[in-house]
């Protein structure tokens, strides 16, 4: 297992590029198996999450090949129609494949996705979407057993709440499904509009990715294509706190600023000066930082809770208290007890956090326990005074390609061992 060893207290300068958006590779790396042949992946990121779905494709009997950071898939041929529980559980966006399989072979075996470090993470929205489109779905001893008893076809589908998830899973079925399916109260997110672009290129009939009613009308087949990953959004905001609690100055190219509406208010709340120039954002910090008061993580367009652990420690180190409401998942605070060991001043009460902000952090060996708590720790080392040991380091490589080379290509001292 590696660990990060930081010392902290450097400032970063110079330019870096966020990663390609893992939340957008998941659902189109399951998405190529409704294609049969070979689609072309650019900005692909190299994550532990990332392998686990091209583990999935080689399991079935595809072909997988990385080149940088292109992959490429062949979906060509296919022998299995189930996914073994040890691929399942490597992690829990694998649940996309459920909507991937059906669409392509009417049938799939699978475990249920695995456990969550977020709290309970239900798919019953998944289910119940696919099940009025025609899928039979027996649940038992852990496992799914689907089928297409009649025909796949389209439905007017409610989401009670925008799940991201369930609204890749419907699409994705719904592409290949016969008539028209409707979702509303649909997740709005850019990964949504991303795996619609990748869908459409490769002949399906998506309208209003990106608003809260999405229509999909059924086509026959699709066809390979070629498709780029829009830039990861959760990482430019993680550079961006690192960049605020180092009191550094740094750019950021082939971003896409309006992905991040509801973050940069926050930056400049806290008294960073954010400059946007077509695909670029740069980014100032003060010495000290100001609280940015209130954050409230929300469905897109409001702010991502996948930002809430990497912010928290900028919060940690400005001058005054904020307040934090999660209200997207329910034990997103596992970074808390952590980011206190660094010195940190933070109270949890079920949803909600409140952190008053110290003047300096302090070293301290630390643990992750989920992917954006990892990247919490790693932002809260570089500003505490003295040398910071991480472990947990394999949920930080479920999400972010090199951050150890990326951070020091910035000038900060961070070391994997
Ligand atoms: C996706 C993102 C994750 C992000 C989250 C919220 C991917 C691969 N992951 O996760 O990084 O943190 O969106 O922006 O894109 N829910 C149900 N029943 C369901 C499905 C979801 O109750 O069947 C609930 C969840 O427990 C959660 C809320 O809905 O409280 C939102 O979850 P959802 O949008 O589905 O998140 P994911 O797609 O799992």
């Amino acid at each position: 297992m590696s660990v990060f060893v930081v010392n902290g207290g450097r400032r970063l300068s110079g330019e870096v590029e966020p990663q390609g958006s893992k939340n957008s590779a998941l659902p189109i790396l399951a998405a190529t198996l409704l294609c049969r042949g070979e689609c072309v992946l650019h900005n692909c990121p190299r994550l532990s999450d990332v392998e686990a779905s091209l583990a999935i494709l080689r399991y079935i009997g595809c072909t997988a090949r990385r080149e940088g950071s292109t992959v490429i898939v062949d979906t060509g041929s296919v022998e299995r129609f189930e996914i073994p529980s040890e691929l399942m559980h490597r992690m829990r966006s694998s649940i996309i494949f459920l909507g991937a399989m059906i669409a392509r072979f009417d049938r799939v075996r699978m475990s249920f996705p695995g456990g969550c470090e977020l709290g309970p993470r239900p798919i019953d929205l998944h289910l119940s979407a696919l099940r009025e489109m025609g899928v039979v779905i027996c649940e038992e001893h852990g496992e799914l057993d689907c089928y297409v008893s009649d025909e796949l076809h389209g439905a007017n589908i409610t989401l009670p709440i925008p799940s991201v998830g369930a609204t890749e899973n419907i699409m994705i079925a719904a592409a290949l499904a016969n008539g028209t399916t409707v979702i509303s109260n649909a997740a709005r997110e850019p990964e949504i509009v991303d795996l619609a672009d990748f869908l459409n290129s490769c002949g399906a009939r998506i309208h209003g990715a990106g608003e809260s009613s999405v229509v999909i009308e059924g086509v026959e087949r699709l066809h390979p294509t070629i498709h780029a990953m829009i830039p990861d959004r959760i990482v430019t905001a993680t550079m961006m706190s690192a960049a605020a609690v180092t009191g550094s100055d740094i750019t950021m190219k082939g971003v896409i600023p309006s992905h991040l509406e509801s973050v940069f208010p926050v930056f400049r709340d806290s008294g960073c000066e954010i400059n946007i120039k077509g695909n670029t954002v740069r980014i100032g910090a003060p010495y000290r930082l100001r609280s940015p008061k209130l954050i409230r993580t929300m469905p897109y367009p409001g702010f991502p809770t996948d930002a809430q652990a990497p912010v928290m420690s900028m919060a940690a180190v400005a001058d005054g208290m904020t307040v934090f409401v999660e209200n997207m998942f329910l034990s997103r605070y596992s970074h808390v007890s952590e980011l206190c060991r660094l010195g940190a001043d933070i109270r949890v009460e079920g949803k909600v956090a409140v952190v008053d902000g110290v003047k300096k952090l302090l070293c301290a060996d630390v643990r992750a326990q989920d992917l954006r708590g990892a990247a919490a720790l790693v932002v809260a080392a570089l500003c505490a005074r003295g040398q910071s040991q991480i472990s947990g380091i394999e949920y930080l490589e479920r999400g972010y390609e090199d951050f150890e080379l990326v951070l020091s290509s910035l000038g900060a001292d961070v070391k994997k061992i």
